[in-house]
């Protein structure tokens, strides 16, 4: 119970002084390199092609993971010989892991502009902060959201009192249609829960918007910041978001650690969601005081190589400046719309329509003669290119946008029900990240050009219990 570190529930003040003198960042400095140039481990690799060549590996499936920064595995590293137990030694070692452990909220909070009040739960990804918080929100919690979220962002609020939004056709359709759903509700709602942009689609989402009309009737927003974080400076304070989630393998820091961020006021009233060690003050045998603080929701041993990740992914990525690579990003994302818009035949998917339409650099298409499994092996064996293929965990989304009958979706429904695999409709998703470079989009866009006039050059096999196509002349991995 007793801690080397600020008591639980401490609103965050100054940075904690390091057991070693100064400030604990001071014992991480970002290097001037990283500044100027990220590093990514892996850039280099290459891979077996189906011609028997070789070729550079092109990743672009970072809205599912990015690859790791060199500056994030460099701290890892140089924190490892100090890794040790976290809130539970005396060492010299367990005293440092605790402190690097702790300040990694410090500088979570800085680089979501959270308010000083605001507290920072360390977790494994989005899903699970998701989870963490929809787990200790009281029953029948009232949650507006919306059928565009991934499922970490719907499937945890249905255990609660929800309701959804029709799909919106504009970001000021959004904004009425939640306007009108707070108003016109018969028991107020005391949640909504937006992503902060489509993992599908990539629209970025109007988000002080929705906290303005969210506060006005007496809601409090929570964002799914999973594909905004490595993409836009995000502002929690200033936006008034009240709570927000994010994965550190979404942010160049593959180590396992995400957060969820925000006022834990209302989560202090009822057991957390994980219930273990490290969550309580005092448990005797019919009795538990559980944690004020963040750590009443992180039970279990925390994951503080994890944390050193994250912190280190957040400081690399603000030295960079969010809104440099806002803006690199960009000129990619159009790069790789307007060469998708060239290729024959190709259908590029959007929620929302429109020049001034801000998106991450996610763009989900088909390719017409190709399901979505082919189209995507065939990208990997002959181009080399890394992509992702299927409904991206938003099923709703996607039975939108491919237009799906309800009579489709049951006989999808029974064929699962009966134990079998259906051939899924779906499609090819393609997404870029700070790695990514003009000569990968070129990659791609001249890979699916060759597809559409020339078709394949190597010959591929359906394996229906997985729904996927393999390479003949490949060897699989
Ligand atoms: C919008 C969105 N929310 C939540 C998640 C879940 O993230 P994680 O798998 O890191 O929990 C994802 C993952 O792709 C996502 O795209």
């Amino acid at each position: 119970m007793v801690r080397a570190t600020a008591p639980s529930g401490t609103p965050r003040g100054p940075r904690p002084v390091g057991i070693f003198g100064g400030t604990v960042f001071s014992l991480f400095p970002v290097r001037r390199s990283a500044v100027e140039a990220p590093q990514f481990v892996g850039q280099d690799v290459e891979v077996l092609c189906a011609d028997g060549q070789s070729r550079r590996y092109v990743h672009l499936d970072n809205t599912a993971s990015t690859p790791a920064l060199t500056e994030v595995v460099r701290e890892v590293e140089e924190f490892l010989p100090w890794y040790s137990s976290v809130h539970r030694g005396t060492g010299v070692k367990s005293r440092r892991s605790t402190e690097v452990f702790e300040s990694t909220r410090d500088t979570v909070a800085a680089f979501v502009g959270a308010r000083p009040s605001d507290q920072v739960v360390l977790v494994r990804n989005t899903t699970e902060a998701i989870n963490v918080l929809s787990g200790a929100l009281p029953a029948g919690t009232r949650v507006l959201g919306t059928p565009v979220e991934h499922h970490a962002n719907l499937l945890p609020w249905r255990r609660h009192d929800f309701e959804m939004l029709p799909f919106p056709a504009s970001a000021d359709e959004l904004c009425a249609s939640c306007d009108q759903a707070l108003r016109e509700a018969e028991r107020p709602f005391d949640l909504v829960a937006v992503t902060a942009a489509s993992n599908v689609t990539g629209e970025v989402w109007p988000l002080a918007r929705l906290a303005q009309i969210a506060h006005r009737h007496g809601a409090r927003l929570f964002v799914d910041a999973a594909q905004l974080a490595a993409h836009r400076a995000i502002h929690m304070a200033a936006d008034g978001i009240d709570l927000l989630a994010f994965s550190g393998h979404k942010i160049y820091a593959p180590f396992g650690a995400g957060a969820l961020v925000g006022d834990l006021g209302a989560l202090s009233h009822s057991a957390p969601f994980m219930r273990g060690g490290g969550a309580v003050l005092m448990v005797t045998a019919d009795e538990v005081i559980w944690e004020v603080g963040p750590e009443r929701h992180e039970a279990g041993s925390p994951n503080v190589v994890g944390a050193v990740a994250l912190a280190a992914a957040c400081r690399a990525l603000s030295a960079v400046g969010m809104d440099e690579v806002a803006r690199h990003e960009r000129v990619l994302a159009a790069q790789l719309r307007a060469g998708l818009e060239q290729t024959p035949g190709l259908e590029l998917f959007g929620l929302w329509s429109g020049a001034d339409i801000d998106r991450v650099g996610v763009a989900t298409f088909q390719l017409p003669g190709y399901r979505h499994p082919l189209l995507a092996a065939i990208l990997s064996a002959e181009h080399a290119i890394g992509v992702r293929n299927g409904c991206f965990c938003a099923h709703l989304l996607m039975a939108r946008l491919l237009g799906l009958t309800t009579e489709e979706l049951q006989a999808l429904s029974a064929q699962f029900h009966a134990g079998q695999q259906p051939a899924i409709p779906g499609a090819v998703r393609a997404s870029i990240g700070l790695g990514t470079t003009s000569a990968d989009v070129d990659r791609l866009v001249q890979a699916l050009g060759d597809l559409a006039d020339h078709g394949p050059r190597a010959t591929y096999h359906y394996e229906p219990d997985h729904d996927e196509y393999l390479c003949h002349q490949l060897s699989p991995v």
